[in-house]
């Protein structure tokens, strides 16, 4: 009998009928969004899942389904996903990095610019007509080239963006990571390691591109904003959370920052009101990796790493993208869950 599994939103066909060659599959093609009830009710008997950011893997899920062996992320984002209860379970976690990498960078460069460059408030100002002659003064921003970009976590992203930032706008780029990178990556891109305050009181653009985590929670609030230069603008491509958006709103209002720019928010779907009442922030809807060539990419590693979790295909109990390759060494063992 096949392995059963749940794919939890609609993805790419071809992508489904690879796993249906494996898989005795269920799926949401009708794309609803399901309850943590609903999805454990589905997720009962299976022994993997494909799913998405949009889904919560906790302690609660994982007692109500004892079958799962694998949860394979299309994303490379996990917060979404107790990992330490998946490990202490023996069920294998997997998501999707590198393969979105240079299309993230892409998109957090494009709202740094677009929040100095004030692009989506000029465009309803000229959309409600409001536009009556070239001028002067009219829609100011800051500079982008030439200036100084903060980059608060340097990992595969970061470093594409301070690729970009160095090379394509001659930026000069200030980072704070966990840890310092190599001083031959440092040179790269000129990039200088500081403390994240002399970061906040320097750059004149920052981008937040730390995963979420307790530590990461309210990085940037209140009183990170006011470090930052009158003259500064915030960019956030992490994770909702990560900036404590009522603090945001509030300096954004109050002219403490130029501008930012959100891809991601605490409670997404939901936007905290006061970001919709301020002129001066760009926001767009988790879209930092969406492009049709990114998400066919992350769907087919995705697919790659549920196949080979469970056992199946030419890659089999060797996923590539693990997130605790410590169950495969205790499942190959014979302790666990996963791919038995
Ligand atoms: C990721 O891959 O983590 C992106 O944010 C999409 O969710």
């Amino acid at each position: 009998m096949k392995p059963k599994v749940l794919v939890t939103r609609r993805i790419f066909p071809e992508v489904v009928e690879r796993l249906r060659q494996h898989f005795d599959v269920e799926y949401n093609e009708a794309d609803r969004l399901w309850s943590p009830q609903a999805l454990a009710e589905r997720l009962r008997e299976k022994d993997g899942v494909f799913l998405t950011p949009t889904e919560r893997v906790d302690v609660a899920l994982l007692d109500a389904c004892p079958r799962l062996k694998v949860v394979a992320n299309m994303a490379v984002g996990y917060n979404h996903i107790d990992v330490a209860a998946c490990t202490a379970r023996g069920v294998l976690c997997t998501n999707t990095p590198d393969v979105l990498t240079e299309t993230t960078a892409d998109f957090g460069f494009a709202l740094v610019l677009a929040a100095a460059r004030r692009v989506t408030e000029a465009e309803r100002f000229l959309r409600e007509g409001r536009w009556q002659t070239w001028s002067v003064h009219m829609m100011m921003g800051r500079e982008v080239h030439g200036t100084t970009l903060g980059i608060l976590g340097m990992g595969r992203i970061g470093q594409a963006i301070a690729r970009r930032a160095a090379l394509g706008f001659g930026m000069r780029v200030l980072y704070h990571n966990r840890s310092r990178l190599p001083e031959a990556v440092e040179a790269q891109y000129g990039a200088r390691y500081v403390d994240k305050d002399t970061l906040l009181r320097e750059a004149d653009h920052v981008i937040v591109v730390v995963p979420y985590s307790p530590q990461t929670h309210h990085l940037i609030g209140a009183a990170e904003l006011a470090l930052m230069r009158p003259t500064a603008t915030l960019t956030n491509i992490a994770r909702g959370g990560v900036v404590d958006d009522a603090a945001l709103a509030q300096a954004l209002r109050d002219g403490r920052i130029a501008a930012a720019a959100l891809d991601v928010f605490e409670g997404e779907p939901r936007v905290h009101p006061h970001l919709l009442q301020v002129p001066n922030v760009v926001l767009t809807p988790h879209i930092a990796s969406a492009t049709e060539t990114t998400r066919r990419a992350m769907a087919e590693l995705a697919a790659d790493n549920l196949i080979a979790g469970l056992g199946c295909g030419p890659q089999a109990g060797r996923p590539p993208t693990p997130l605790n390759p410590e169950v495969l060494s205790s499942t190959a063992a014979g302790e666990g869950r996963a791919g038995s």
